[in-house]
């Protein structure tokens, strides 16, 4: 096989923050991706239909000139997101789901919900409104192992949340364990996930090769090859419930090579290439279209893309860190190694 040639793809979950790191990054998404879902979890989140207008008005002025492609943009539901939101959602055509960070869990959550309970009213009209939820599926209980906040996710919230509103629809964003790829394999059709390059190419091994490597930190923090498997048999199986979502998450490098280094691996540059690998490694890239270009679009009611892209075969040297921000650069996920296959448009 020389040559991969797929509908153009999207990208299911994806931080591109603000300002000038939002100019820094965007291109490079911009140029894989016909269309991404954006996170919300800037510093404020983006809580309501006008933050995500202005938003996505940010991020179309940011795009290369002639660039189509297209911002899908989420709001960060909070405690106190009122259900008459979810109505300007419906009537906005540019707002397309609500994520809920459990609050303390991850990157900028510290806004997000402390107990789901408080969000009844505004999770029913997203129900019957038909709005998803996209979940950072994560306890935030101290006392439970960081390696397990996942699967008591499951138990805790995603379970009794279905019983509750089996008709709402949920995307497990970026899952990480064996648990959460069979809780997704057997829920019903109103149930789908995303899965990152990283957590299909790598198991938690990678963080402390050799000494602590702060660039294979994220979170959901990466898990035993067991899950990894698990994950890579979900991907590749070609259930319409797994989709390409790479939660690219640029941090300068100095806020990663640090004592209490941020989390995330930033993989928007070469997202589709990292994806070809861990697909061709499972000797499947006969399913890597329907993971990345339509499984996608239908979960969402979505049209599916009508351009192709082509990736090529040829070993080509990953730099060890791009311009971000400021001097210290961006480092991306396996910087300085050599890819297998290259994006040629
Ligand atoms: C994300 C970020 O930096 O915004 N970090 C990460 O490790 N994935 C937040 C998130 O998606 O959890
Ligand atoms: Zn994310």
């Amino acid at each position: 096989m020389t040559e991969i040639k797929i509908t153009a793809p999207d990208d299911w979950h994806l931080h591109v923050r603000d300002g000038a790191a939002l100019a820094a990054v965007l291109p490079a998404t911009a140029k894989q991706f016909a269309r991404a879902i954006i996170m919300p979890n800037l510093r404020p989140p983006v809580r309501t239909v006008a933050e995500a207008a202005a938003y996505r008005q940010r991020i179309l002025e940011a795009l290369p000139a002639g660039s189509a492609f297209e911002p899908l943009m989420t709001l960060y539901l909070t405690d106190t997101t009122p259900p008459e939101e979810i109505v300007r959602v419906k009537e906005s055509s540019f707002v397309k789901a609500l994520k809920l960070y459990p609050a303390g869990a991850t990157t900028n959550s510290d806004a997000g919900v402390t107990d789901l309970a408080k969000c009844d009213k505004t999770l029913e009209k997203m129900a019957e409104l038909g709005i998803p939820l996209l979940t950072h599926g994560e306890v935030t209980d101290p006392a439970v192992d960081v390696f397990d906040r996942e699967a008591r996710f499951i138990e805790r919230v995603m379970m009794p949340l279905r019983a509750r509103l089996p008709q709402l629809k949920v995307v497990f964003e970026h899952i990480t364990t064996r648990e959460a790829a069979q809780y997704v394999s057997e829920a019903d059709a109103n149930v789908g996930a995303t899965l990152t390059p990283q957590h299909l190419l790598y198991n938690r091994n990678e963080i402390f090769k050799g000494g602590i490597r702060p660039h294979f930190y994220c979170l959901p923090v990466l898990k035993r090859e067991e899950h990894r498997v698990a994950l890579v048999k979900a991907a590749t199986s070609g259930s319409p419930k797994f989709f390409l979502g790479t939660d690219s998450a640029p941090h300068a490098r100095n806020t990663k090579e640090v004592a209490c280094g941020c989390a995330g691996c930033y993989t928007a540059p070469h997202a589709l290439e990292l994806y070809a690998e861990a697909f061709e490694a499972a000797g499947a890239l006969d399913k890597l279209e329907g993971f990345a270009s339509f499984h996608g679009p239908d979960f969402y009611g979505l049209p599916r893309n009508s351009g192709e892209v082509t990736l090529t075969r040829l070993d080509w040297k990953l730099p060890e860190s791009v311009p971000y921000i400021d001097e210290s650069g961006i480092v991306p996920l396996k910087a300085g190694e050599t890819m297998r296959w290259k994006f040629a448009g």
